[in-house]
């Protein structure tokens, strides 16, 4: 190569000042500390406000049943594959394990117990009983709390996956209840039990 070609294309590369000029390495990382920073929240559930002071990074789920220890709500997963952990916020279903505690100061969390006691049974969780929708229960309140707010997007006429017709509302057909439970994975099997428990409920219409 000439000496006018290496200046043209290999000037920079051979200029010692170049290496003045690499990018500065990235900053380390923050050194870990240890357990995360905590934080003071309130969470209203089943109607009963508790004060918290938590891991920032504590799940929902988590703070139910290591802090206030309502332990009906389960970790199945613990990657929002399953929906045992289901808890409605607000009327609406959500996985608890995929929700920070933090995110939920202020809003209204019900879980299982809030629904019903073994004395007097929420429709919905009498029902489970009277089809035998379930066999170990490990699913049982995830199922019970996803299909009541289940039945309230039917209702609310927001559409599924096997909705046919946008333009009309949502019937209450098998194939519907199945897409819109299909996120609560029972191992067990009661899958036609808890579809015949859930059927009676909206047939009955006693929510
Ligand atoms: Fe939350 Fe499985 S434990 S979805
Ligand atoms: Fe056992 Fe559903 S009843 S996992």
């Amino acid at each position: 190569m000439s000496t006018c070609a290496a200046s043209i294309w290999g000037a920079q590369f051979l200029s010692p000042s170049l290496h003045a000029q690499q990018p500065a390495p990235p900053p380390e990382p923050p050194a870990f500390t240890g357990p995360g920073t905590t934080t003071k929240l309130t969470l209203t559930v089943n109607g009963q406000a508790h004060d918290l002071e938590v891991d920032t990074r504590t799940t929902l789920l988590d703070a139910l049943r290591e802090h206030l220890s309502l332990t009906g709500s389960k970790k199945g997963c613990d990657h929002g594959q399953c929906g045992a952990c289901t808890v409605l916020v607000g009327g609406r279903r959500i996985v608890s394990c995929l929700a920070l505690a933090a995110m939920h100061q202020g809003k209204e969390i019900t879980t299982i117990e809030g629904l019903g006691t073994s004395e007097k049974m929420h429709p919905m969780q009498s029902a489970f009983v009277k089809h035998d929708g379930f066999q170990c229960g490990y699913c049982t309140p995830g199922q019970i709390c996803s299909a009541l707010a289940m039945l309230g997007e039917i209702k609310a006429g927001i559409p599924s996956h096997v909705t046919t017709d946008l333009t009309e509302h949502p019937p209450f057909t098998p194939a519907e209840i199945r897409e819109r439970m299909s996120g609560n994975i029972c191992r067990c099997g009661a899958y036609s039990n808890i579809h015949a428990a859930i059927t009676e409920i909206e047939k009955e219409g006693v929510l």
